[in-house]
């Protein structure tokens, strides 16, 4: 008896030498095909490394119109490179589809859809749940499957996998591999881009961590991590963005308190980053934006409450967090009434919609929050981003200045810097702002600063 259940959980979690090493050699000689569920920031510069790295990929997504752009040839994404795209798509390595039953063509599935929070900021699984139930109708044998969506602890055991055996009648371990492998894409950032960061990797039995795994260093540069379930991997990435909220709450906090004490938060970073070690400098601001760093956290709280714990630092993190862009907008007040002027009825710019510098995305953006602050105050607010035209606030469409001139500047009792985009010219609006209150210290190289207030 214990030896027959010996070997059956051997076949289970080592589905035999035979089948992993045939697989390795198809993944060795590139005879596997791709498919990445959701053509987002994540998605497409993941389709775009792979089928670069010589597999034939098929991007699936539910929005026709980005299924149209990619089989057009046409990149929305930043991060992609615009004939890189172009030339794939001509090659017929990169194609897309909204049509699920491609996935029985594919060998390899990186599942790269949304992980919201919902109206209650509890995590909105809904978009992981659907795209497993389509795949999990066409899912066919000795399929790798993958989950890169950022998720609490144990989404990828519980969930994709009961979604999968259900719909498919295949078992996991069996008959197909199944793992979970956080993204870690840094939108905008010049020298990690998805091709060079390491990735970590952590299957259900070790024949999926190495088959997966493989599939990763053919495409990447960089190295890759394996660890013994996905949970862990799971795990591992909240930590990673946890540990940023919790520090940018750190400063948040102290910036509160600098502020009342006359002390400069920023000068206080510079002096502390002068220690070689044990410290890493964080950066106030208006607020977390974005779809990571401000909603993992609350995944992993809402999955602690399953087993009767609260993540205190965590969820005081937010509330620092969340209070930055009243915060902010206090302090405008503050600087308005110092020139002898009221909120209500002032006129103010703010410079920056993008959540972080140099990009077109204004998911949770702070600046937003910011705006509705200010606006519930009585102020008359403008925006201007070379980034961004517009923006959806509560399904009413913004529209921005279209750009930034001398005269338009002077115009406004005050401008507020909420992004630090590189390509605005901040010595041009020092000298013709009435007033500037600049929350990502970005004007710091001016020398002139006698209108300039810094968070
Ligand atoms: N954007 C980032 O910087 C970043 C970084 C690391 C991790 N992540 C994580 O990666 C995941 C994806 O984020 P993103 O920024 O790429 O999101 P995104 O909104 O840019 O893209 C997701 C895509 O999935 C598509 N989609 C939604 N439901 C679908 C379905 N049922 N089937 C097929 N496609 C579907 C959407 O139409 C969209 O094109 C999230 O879990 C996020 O937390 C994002």
């Amino acid at each position: 008896m214990f030896w027959q259940k010996r070997l059956k959980n051997y076949f289970i979690h080592n589905k035999g030498m035979d089948e992993n090493e045939r697989l390795l050699k198809k993944i060795e000689n590139k005879e596997i095909e791709v498919g990445v569920v959701g053509l987002g920031y994540v998605g497409l510069p993941l389709a775009v490394e792979k089928a670069k790295a010589g597999f034939k990929t098929i991007g699936f997504d539910v929005q026709s119109e980005k299924v149209d752009l990619v089989n057009k040839g046409h990149n929305y994404i930043g991060d992609v490179v615009d004939s890189d795209l172009k030339k794939l798509v001509e090659a017929g390595m990169l194609k897309a589809t909204t049509n699920f039953s491609f996935v029985k063509e594919v060998d390899f599935i990186a599942i790269c859809v949304p992980t919201p929070l919902d109206k209650h900021q509890q995590p909105d699984i809904s978009y992981v749940k659907s795209s497993t139930e389509e795949i999990a109708k066409y899912l066919t044998k000795e399929t790798i499957v993958v989950l890169e969506s950022t998720t609490y602890p144990g989404t990828t055991e519980e969930l994709v996998k009961t979604i999968l055996e259900k719909g498919s009648g295949l078992k996991c371990g069996v008959d197909f591999y199944l793992g979970f492998s956080p993204e870690r894409v840094d939108p905008g950032n010049l020298i990690y881009k998805t091709k060079n960061t390491p990735k970590v990797v952590g299957g259900i039995g070790k024949d999926a961590t190495e088959v997966i795994a493989a599939m990763y260093r053919a495409v990447l540069e960089s190295d890759v991590f394996e660890v013994s379930s996905p949970a862990i991997a799971e795990m591992e990435k909240i930590l990673e963005n946890t540990y940023r909220n919790i520090n940018i709450g750190l400063v948040n906090e102290l910036t509160i308190l600098c502020n009342r004490m006359g002390i400069s938060i920023w000068e206080v970073i510079e002096a502390a980053k002068s220690k070689p070690y044990g410290f890493q400098a964080f950066y106030p601001g208006p607020g977390l934006g974005g779809h990571c760093i401000p909603l993992d956290p609350y995944y992993l709280s809402w999955k602690a409450r399953e087993y009767g714990f609260h993540t205190t630092l965590i969820e005081n993190s937010m509330v620092i967090n969340d209070g930055q862009a009243r915060y902010c907008a206090e302090r405008a007040a503050h600087i308005l009434s110092h020139h002898k002027k009221a909120v209500t009825d002032s006129r103010i710019l703010v410079l920056g919609i993008a959540y972080k510098q140099d990009i077109d995305d204004y998911r949770e953006s702070p600046a937003i929050r910011v705006i509705q602050e200010l606006e519930r105050a009585g102020a008359r607010v403008d925006f201007y981003d070379p980034w961004i035209r517009e923006y959806k606030d509560h399904g009413q469409v913004r529209t921005g200045i279209p750009k930034i001139t001398p005269q338009a500047v002077a115009e406004y009792d005050l401008v507020i810097v909420t992004t630090a985009h590189s390509n605005v010219d901040y010595d041009m609006v020092q000298k013709n702002a009435q007033a500037v209150f600049d929350t990502k210290n970005v004007m710091k190289h001016l020398k002139a600063r006698e209108n300039i207030e810094v968070l």
